[in-house]
């Protein structure tokens, strides 16, 4: 393990067969049970002129009168002249799960004689969100952050039959980089299949051709067929043609639906063969209602974090930037430390090194001072034996020493002679 470990550190994984149960395969349960315990919020616009069912369609998704009757619409001239924004909470259950519901209402969107500027008053909302979100993260107790971000914003298109009108494209356009778009055509009981089929499709070339980014529900790598097959037929549907009704009504082979009655009929809001509204559903609520949360947060918000930070300057002030930003105040906190270990093994490696060269500096200098006192040495007992030997042959010959040992020119008394 530590051989492998020590030779890719990354890359290596190795697999092992459990002895026993160890239990962290209840995870995905502790996780359910703490979000269970905490609830979840969840804030969806609708936005479209007015009559389009919007009202009518959430409570249709959320089986609940969210919205109370409505007073009909007071004369023109008697009704605001702006886009006003109007936001409804409730509080809802399903088998002990609880949601914290807002939807957010954009009365007298498209109600104008001149709409230019009806998807102003939608932007400003929309950001002004993501500025109490981004000041309750940057509070020292962030333990008690209340999301209020639009997660989807429901767009309801005028079942016309024609195409986008201007005032879809321009909000579309202003609007998709701040929210996850889910359109709708509003009323779909009103439009034929054939219809609502080339309806769609006019639809969809025009969110192309002016670039417009809907939501789409998310694939992942090594996802089960039965998931792709639920994302692709949840794709395959969007424009999303619905139908709303709370009403609950009785088929003619005897069935209580929830639906609209026609004297050619009924047609049946939860009836994948009549609208679209099932669809709706799933995408909104059944299976990526975690999805939209998690793409407005990771995507939308951060994208608008930036912007705005870097409208802000804050990007050119690196101080500013760090002060504001947790995440890179312990980065650069993290490659100074890295930095400052790096320079003390440096400084580390320097001294030694210095040491190592002094000790051997030193080593050279007392051998060289050895070899030099040896060669004196050396030289000195030469020279005694060259003298000694010198001595030897003059006592061989004969001959008499001087007092300083070496030989005189002839032979004096009490000096030594030749036995
Ligand atoms: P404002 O609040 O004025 O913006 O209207 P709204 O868009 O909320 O519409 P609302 O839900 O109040 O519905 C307006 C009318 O349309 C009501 O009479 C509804 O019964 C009717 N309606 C709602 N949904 C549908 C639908 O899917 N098909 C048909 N044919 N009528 C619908």
């Amino acid at each position: 393990l530590a051989q492998t470990a020590q030779s890719s550190p990354m890359t290596s994984v190795i697999r092992k067969k459990l002895m026993g149960f160890v239990g962290f395969s209840n995870l995905p349960n502790q996780v359910h049970r703490k979000s269970v315990r905490k609830g979840f919020q969840f804030t969806a616009m609708v936005v479209g002129e007015s009559g389009l069912g919007k009202s009518t369609l959430i409570n249709t998704l959320f089986n609940t009168t969210l919205y109370p009757p409505k007073e009909p619409l007071p004369p023109a001239a008697d009704r605001p002249k702006t886009v006003a924004i109007e936001s409804i909470g409730a509080d809802i259950e399903e088998n002990g799960v609880r949601l914290h519901l807002t939807v957010v209402d954009t009365p007298g969107f498209g109600d104008f004689v001149n709409n230019d500027d009806s998807w102003k008053p939608i932007v400003e909302n929309i950001e002004s969100r993501f500025d109490s979100y981004l000041e309750q993260e940057n509070r020292v107790n962030r333990s008690k952050i209340v999301d209020n971000r639009v997660h989807a914003c429901l767009y309801f298109i005028q079942p016309t039959g024609h195409s986008l009108k201007q005032i879809d494209i321009e909000f579309m356009r202003r609007l998709h980089t701040r929210v996850n778009l889910i359109p709708v055509i509003a009323k779909a009981d009103t439009m034929t299949d054939e219809e609502i089929i080339e309806f769609k499709q006019r639809i969809l070339a025009d969110i192309e051709y002016h670039n417009i980014h809907i939501f789409q529900a998310p694939t992942y790598e090594n996802e089960d067929e039965e998931t792709l097959a639920e994302a692709a037929e949840i794709a395959s549907k969007i424009p999303f043609a619905v139908v709303g009704s709370n009403q609950v009504v009785e088929t003619p082979d005897g069935r209580q639906v929830r639906g609209r009655v026609y004297p050619w009929g009924v047609v049946e809001v939860d009836n994948e063969e009549h609208c679209d509204f099932v669809k709706l559903r799933q995408m909104l609520v059944r299976t990526y209602m975690e999805e939209l949360r998690e793409y407005t947060n990771d995507v939308l918000y951060e994208n608008w974090r930036t912007e705005k930070l870097v409208s802000m300057g804050v990007i050119q002030d690196p101080a500013v930037f760090k002060e504001t930003n947790p995440a890179a105040r312990m980065q650069e906190e993290r490659v100074l430390h890295e930095a400052k270990l790096a320079k003390m093994e440096a400084e580390m490696k320097m001294v030694f090194q210095q040491k190592v060269q002094e000790k051997e500096a030193k080593l050279k200098q007392s051998e060289e001072e050895l070899y030099a006192r040896h060669k004196e040495m050396k030289e000195t007992l030469e020279k005694q034996r060259n003298e000694l030997e010198e001595k030897k042959r003059r006592i061989e010959q004969g001959r008499p020493l001087t007092p300083d040992g070496k030989s005189g020119t002839g032979r004096k008394k009490g000096f030594l002679q030749r036995t």
